[in-house]
C-alpha cells in the first residue's frame, strides 16, 4: 500500500521523485524518503509525516543525481518512524531498497543474517531484502542482478521492489512478486518505475506491466528484462491512454469532490464505451456461456463489496441466477463449496487488493471462470481474470471511493441486463426500455449535485454527534452500508449501516433526540417504500433525527423527517446510483465541517496490497 517512484536517466532525479510521489501519497503517507546514487555513493533522506516534510529536510540538505528510488510509506511492520521509513540500506550502505508488500519469512531470514553478523536498523521487513543482496554478493554472486535473485529467491510473500547500489551507478533495479509495479517509458531515455500509473502520468506516454518474477535493468535510454534465472525474456511496451489532467485536481479543493463531480461524465463514457451493448471492445466470454450458467459468486472488499452487493440484486432480478456475495477476505478462509460452474465476479477499483487476487486465484484453482469488473487496465486482476468489464472511471486519488463506485454499480446494471437478455429473462422491448432508464441515471446525477448547497446545509446541522445511523431497504441496503461507511472513512463519526428491517433487532436501542438516522426513502413501486415509512415512524417515536433521502415531490415524508434530501426520480433498480451520490456529499460536508483531512483520511489507504 506504499508508493514507489524510482528514475534513471540524465535528469536530476529528485524533484521528478518528489512531484510522482505527490501523486502516489494516497498510497500511503505515514513517512517517505529518497535514495540518490551520488559520486559512487547513496545518498538517503528520510521524514515522517507528509511528503512536505521530506521536501523541507532535501531544501535543508540538497541532493541530486540521475539514479534513484522513493518511496511513500503506510506502515505495516514497525511503526512510522524515520528509522522504519525506507529506502533502507545493507550494512555498508551501498544498497538502497524501497519496498510496497510484505516479505513473510522475514523473522527467520533476519535471524540468520544476523547470525552472519549482519546489523539492522529498522523494525521492518524491507531490511532484509538489501542485506540479503550484501550477503549474495559477499557469498560470491558473480553480479548485482545475480545477487538480487539470490535474495529473491529466499524472500517468501509479495512484494514489489525498487533498488539502487553504489556498485551499478547507472542502473535502477526493480521486480515485483504480487504487488504493482510499473515501467515509464519516456522521453530523451528517461526511465521510470513506479507501482501506479499516475504517478508518472504527466512524464510517460508508454509503459510496460512488470509481470511476477522478472527483474528489470532500468538505464538511461534502455530497459533488459531477465525471469529469475537469468534468462532474457521480451518487453512489451503499451501506450498509456489515460490524460495527465485525469489524474489532477482541476480545479476542486479535494480531489474526492472532483471525483464526485465527474460521476455524470463517467457514467455517460461507460454507457458509451461498454463492450456489451455495442461498445465493441473485446469482452473474453461469449453469450452462450452465460446461457448454460447457473451460479454467480460475488466478491470484492470494502466498498467494491457493497457494489458487489447491489450487483446481486439486480443479477437475481434480471438473470434468474442464483448469486452470492462475500467479503473476499472471508471468501478465501471458508468452504464454499463452488464448482467449476460457478462464475466468480470479482469486484476491484485498484484490481491489486491483496485478499480480492488471493480469492480468484483459489477459484481458478477449482475450475471457475472469473469475470472481473475492475477499473486500472493492466492491474494483476485483470491479467488473471477470464474476461473484463473495465468501469472506466479514470484515475481515482481521493481515498474513499466514489466515482469507481457509481460505476462500478453502472457496470453491474449492464452486465444484468445483458446477461438477462442473452438467458431469454428480459424481451428485446424490456431490455430498450431498461437501458433507456440507465442512460437517464447520469443527468440525474447531475441534477442531484446542483443541489449540494442544500445537502452542505443539512450535513453542518448534523455533524457533531459521535455516531450516526443509516437505514435502507432491497436495492438501497447496499447504498446505507456504502453511505455510513463514507461518513467513518473521511469524517471519523461513527456510523453504522443497517438493513432497515433489522432496526428492530438492535440498533432501536441507540434512537434518542441526538442520533442522526438517515433514512433511504426514494419512492419505489414495490411494497419496501412503504416498509420504510413504518421503519421512519419507530424513529420518529423514541425522537430520532431523521435526515430522509426522499424523491422529488413526495410531501409525505416532511411530516416526520427533521431533514429531508430530494433526489430526482429514477427507477427502483437504479435509483442506488443516484442516492449514494447524495449520501457522497452529506459524508463529504459531514468531513468538511470535523475539519479531516478528507482525500487523506487517517490509518486509510487507497490499495491494499497486503492481507
Ligand atoms: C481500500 C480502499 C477502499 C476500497 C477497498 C477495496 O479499503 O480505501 O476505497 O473500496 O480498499 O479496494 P479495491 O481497489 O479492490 O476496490
Amino acid at each position: 500500500m506504499c508508493g514507489i517512484v524510482g528514475y534513471v536517466g540524465k535528469k536530476n532525479a529528485v524533484p521528478l521523485l518528489i512531484a510522482g510521489l505527490k501523486r502516489l501519497e494516497y498510497r500511503g503517507y505515514d513517512s517517505a524518503g529518497i535514495a540518490v546514487v551520488v559520486e559512487n555513493k547513496i545518498s538517503v533522506r528520510k521524514t515522517v509525516g507528509r511528503l512536505t516534510n521530506l521536501e523541507a529536510r532535501l531544501a535543508q540538505q540538497p541532493l541530486a543525481g540521475s539514479v534513484a528510488v522513493g518511496h511513500t510509506r503506510w506502515a505495516t511492520h514497525g511503526e512510522p518512524s524515520e528509522i522504519n521509513a525506507h529506502p533502507h540500506c545493507d550494512c555498508a550502505g551501498r544498497i538502497a531498497v524501497v519496498h510496497n508488500g510484505i516479505i513473510e519469512n522475514y523473522h527467520e531470514l533476519r535471524a540468520a543474517l544476523e547470525a552472519k553478523g549482519h546489523k539492522f536498523l529498522s523494525q521492518t521487513d524491507t531490511e532484509v531484502i538489501p542485506h540479503l543482496i550484501e550477503a549474495a554478493l559477499r557469498d560470491g554472486a558473480k553480479n548485482l542482478p545475480d545477487a538480487i535473485r539470490a535474495a529473491l529467491n529466499q524472500a517468501r510473500g509479495a512484494y514489489a521492489l525498487g533498488i539502487v547500489s553504489a556498485d551499478a551507478p547507472d542502473t535502477l533495479f526493480a521486480v515485483r512478486q504480487g504487488s504493482p509495479l510499473i515501467i515509464g517509458i519516456g522521453e530523451d531515455g528517461d526511465r521510470f518505475i513506479a507501482s501506479d500509473v499516475p504517478a508518472v502520468l504527466n512524464r510517460v506516454r508508454e509503459a510496460i506491466y512488470l509481470d511476477d518474477g522478472i527483474l528489470a535493468e532500468l538505464r538511461d535510454g534502455s530497459v533488459r528484462l531477465t525471469n529469475l534465472a537469468g534468462a532474457e525474456v521480451p518487453a512489451k511496451v503499451q501506450p498509456v491512454t489515460l490524460s495527465a489532467e485525469a489524474a489532477d485536481q482541476a480545479g476542486f479543493e479535494t480531489y474526492m469532490l472532483k471525483e464526485i463531480h465527474e460521476q455524470p461524465r463517467v457514467l455517460r463514457r461507460l454507457l458509451e464505451v461498454n463492450p456489451l451493448f455495442g461498445g465493441g471492445a473485446n469482452f473474453g466470454l461469449k453469450s452462450d456461456y452465460f446461457r448454460k450458467l447457473q451460479r454467480v459468486m460475488i466478491i470484492g472488499c470494502g466498498t467494491a463489496y457493497h457494489a458487489g452487493m447491489y450487483g446481486r440484486l439486480l443479477l437475481e432480478q434480471f438473470t434468474g441466477l442464483a448469486v452470492e456475495t462475500d467479503l473476499a477476505s472471508e471468501f478465501r478462509y471458508r468452504d464454499p463449496h463452488i464448482d467449476p460452474g460457478t462464475l466468480i465476479i470479482p469486484v476491484s477499483q485498484s484490481g491489486e487488493t491483496a485478499d480480492t487476487l488471493a480469492s480468484i486465484r483459489l477459484a481458478k484453482s477449482w475450475g471457475c471462470k472469473v469475470l472481473a469488473i475492475c477499473n486500472v487496465p493492466g492491474s494483476s486482476l485483470t491479467r488473471e481474470s477470464d474476461a473484463v468489464l473495465f468501469t472506466e472511471a479514470g484515475p481515482e486519488i481521493g481515498v474513499a471511493s466514489t466515482k469507481a463506485y457509481t460505476a462500478q454499480q453502472m457496470a453491474f446494471a449492464l452486465l444484468a441486463i445483458w446477461i438477462g437478455s442473452a438467458r431469454g429473462m428480459i424481451d428485446a422491448t424490456a431490455c430498450r426500455s431498461l437501458l433507456a432508464d440507465l442512460a437517464g441515471v447520469p443527468d440525474a446525477i447531475h441534477y442531484l449535485l446542483d443541489r449540494k448547497d442544500s445537502i452542505r446545509a443539512i450535513a453542518q446541522k448534523h455533524h457533531e454527534g459521535p455516531s450516526a445511523l443509516y437505514l435502507g431497504r432491497k436495492f438501497n441496503y447496499p447504498t446505507a452500508l456504502e453511505g455510513a461507511l463514507k461518513n467513518k472513512e473521511i469524517s471519523y463519526q461513527h456510523a453504522e449501516g443497517y438493513a432497515a428491517g433489522e432496526m428492530k433487532h438492535g440498533p432501536i436501542a441507540l434512537i434518542n433526540e441526538y442520533l442522526p438516522v438517515v433514512c433511504i426513502c426514494t419512492k419505489t413501486s414495490d411494497e419496501v417504500y412503504e416498509k420504510m415509512i413504518s421503519n421512519m415512524r419507530e424513529v420518529e417515536a423514541r425522537r430520532g433525527r431523521i435526515i430522509a433521502l426522499a424523491t422529488d415531490g413526495d410531501s409525505q415524508i416532511a411530516r416526520f423527517a427533521h431533514d429531508i434530501i430530494y433526489v430526482p426520480y429514477v427507477r427502483d433498480e437504479f435509483s442506488p446510483i443516484v442516492n449514494v451520490v447524495a449520501l457522497q456529499l452529506f459524508a463529504y460536508y459531514a468531513a468538511q465541517a470535523r475539519g479531516t483531512d478528507i482525500d487523506k483520511p487517517r490509518n486509510l489507504a487507497k490499495s491494499v496490497t497486503v492481507e
